[in-house]
C-alpha cells in the first residue's frame, strides 16, 4: 500500500518550494502525495501554485485582513488536526519557516503522525531577525523527526541542535527546481522595459515594518537619481506594507508599483533583472540561481551561503546607509559583473528528487 504523505502549507513561498516535491513525490511508486492548504495566504498562494498544476485535497482558507499571529495560530491548529486524521495521513511535510510551518508540525506532533521538515536547519542566530520565522523554524525542527537540509551548513546547524545524523539528508534547495521550471514558462510583466537597467524591490519582512516609509523614502530619492534604471516593486498585498511603502514611491516616474505577480512573471522578471533589492529569504535562492546579484535589506540573514559565495550583499535596515549603500552598488558597473558571476551554492535543481528518494528510504520500514 502507498504511504499516504500529505503536504501542509500556506503562504507564497511554501507553495513555490513544495509544488516541485510534490511532482517529484508523484513519481515514487511506494508515496501518494497529498497537499493541505492552511489558506494562511489567499491570493498569493493561488498565484504561487498557478504554474505548477498541482491539485489539493483542503483549502481550510483561514487568512482574514490583517490578521493576528496568535489568531491565525489559533485557526490553524484545530484545522490541520482534523484534516490529517481526515486525510488519513501516514506521514507530514512541512516548509521552511512561516506560522504555517510550525502550528502544522505542531498539529502533526500532537496527532503521532511523523513529520518531516523541508528547508530545515537555517539559522540567523537571533530569534527577533526575522521575526518570528527563526522561532518558528527552531521550533519546527525541535518536532520533527526528518530533516531536509538544503546545504551542509544547515545540516551543521542542525546537527549542533542535538538532531540525529542519521535523520539529516542534505538534498540543496527546491527554490532552485522551482525557478528553474518557472523561468521556462513566465512572460514579461508589461511594465517592465524592453532595454534599459532594471532592479525587481520586494519589502514585507515584520521586523522591518517600523522603517518601511523611511526606506521607501530613500528608496525614492535613489530612483531620482537613477532615471535611467526601472525599479519593479510588486508590493505584498499586506495593507500595513502598502500603506507604509506606497505613498513615498507613488511619484516616482521610473518606479513601477505593481500588484503581486504570479510566480512565472516574477521569475520572468528576476531573470531580466541587473540586481534584486530586498528583504526576501527565497529572493536570495533565486538571484544566486538566475547569477543576479542581491542586496537584502536586513542586518542578518539565515542564509550565509549567499554571502559567503559573494551573489548577496548586506545593507542592514537602518534607511539611510542602507540606501546609500544600495546607490553605490548601482553605481558600480564592476563590482555588480563580479558578484553576479558567483557560483551558486543552493544547489543544481534536483533537491525534489533528492527528497523524495530520502523519504522512500524514510519510510519503508513504518
Ligand atoms: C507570511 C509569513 C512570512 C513569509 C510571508 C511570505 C508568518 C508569521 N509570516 O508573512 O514568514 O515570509 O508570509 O509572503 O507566517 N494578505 C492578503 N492576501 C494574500 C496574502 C496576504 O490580503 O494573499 C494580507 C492579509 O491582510 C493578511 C496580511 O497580508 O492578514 C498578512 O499576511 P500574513 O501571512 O499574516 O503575513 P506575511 O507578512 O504575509
Ligand atoms: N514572488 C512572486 N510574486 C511576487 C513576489 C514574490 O511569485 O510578486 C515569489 C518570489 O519569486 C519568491 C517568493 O515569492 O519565490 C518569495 O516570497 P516572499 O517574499 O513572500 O517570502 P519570503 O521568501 O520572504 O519568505
Amino acid at each position: 500500500m502507498k504511504k499516504r504523505i500529505v503536504l501542509a502549507f500556506g503562504t507564497r513561498p511554501e507553495a513555490i518550494k513544495m509544488a516541485p516535491v510534490y511532482l517529484a513525490l508523484k513519481k515514487r511508486e511506494t508515496i501518494e502525495p497529498l497537499i493541505l492548504l492552511t489558506g494562511q495566504h489567499r491570493t498569493q498562494l493561488e498565484q504561487a501554485l498557478a504554474i505548477f498544476g498541482v491539485p489539493y485535497e483542503r483549502n481550510l482558507d483561514v487568512m482574514t485582513d490583517r490578521q493576528t499571529l496568535p489568531g491565525l495560530a489559533a485557526r490553524i491548529l484545530p484545522g490541520i488536526a482534523q484534516a490529517l486524521h481526515d486525510l488519513r495521513a501516514d506521514y507530514v511535510l512541512v516548509h521552511g519557516d512561516t506560522l504555517t510551518t510550525f502550528v502544522s508540525a505542531w498539529a502533526a506532533f500532537l496527532e503521532r503522525i511523523p513529520v518531516g521538515h523541508v528547508e530545515a536547519g537555517l539559522r540567523s542566530g537571533s530569534m527577533s531577525e526575522p521575526f518570528p520565522e527563526e522561532a518558528n523554524r527552531v521550533l519546527t525542527d525541535a518536532l520533527c523527526d526528518t530533516f531536509f537540509a538544503p546545504t551542509e551548513g544547515a545540516r551543521d546547524n542542525l546537527l549542533k541542535s542535538g538532531a540525529h545524523p542519521e535523520r539529516i539528508w542534505v538534498t540543496g534547495q527546491t527554490a532552485v527546481d522551482a525557478i528553474l521550471f518557472a523561468s521556462k514558462q513566465g512572460r514579461l510583466p508589461e511594465c517592465v522595459p524592453p532595454s534599459g537597467r532594471v532592479v525587481t524591490v520586494t519589502l514585507h519582512r515584520r521586523e522591518n515594518w517600523p522603517v518601511l516609509g523611511a526606506l521607501a523614502e530613500r528608496l525614492a530619492a535613489v530612483a531620482n537619481a537613477h532615471s535611467d534604471w526601472t525599479f519593479v516593486f510588486p508590493v505584498h498585498l499586506n495593507p500595513i506594507v502598502r500603506e507604509a511603502v506606497m505613498p513615498a514611491l507613488s511619484a516616482c516616474e521610473n518606479v513601477k508599483l505593481i500588484d503581486p505577480l504570479e510566480y512565472g512573471q516574477m521569475a520572468a522578471l528576476l531573470a531580466r533583472s541587473s540586481l534584486i533589492l530586498t528583504d526576501s529569504g527565497g529572493l536570495q535562492e533565486e538571484g544566486a540561481s538566475l547569477g543576479v546579484p542581491v542586496a537584502v535589506v536586513r542586518n542578518v540573514t539565515e542564509r550565509p551561503e549567499g554571502v559567503q559565495a559573494g551573489i548577496v550583499t548586506l545593507l542592514g535596515n537602518e534607511p539611510e546607509t542602507a540606501m546609500n549603500s544600495f546607490a553605490a552598488l548601482m553605481d558600480d558597473e564592476a563590482r555588480i559583473r563580479s558578484m553576479a558571476r558567483s557560483k551558486n551554492p543552493y544547489g543544481d535543481g534536483y533537491a525534489s528528487e533528492r527528497i523524495a528518494s530520502a523519504l522512500e528510504e524514510r519510510i519503508k520500514n513504518e
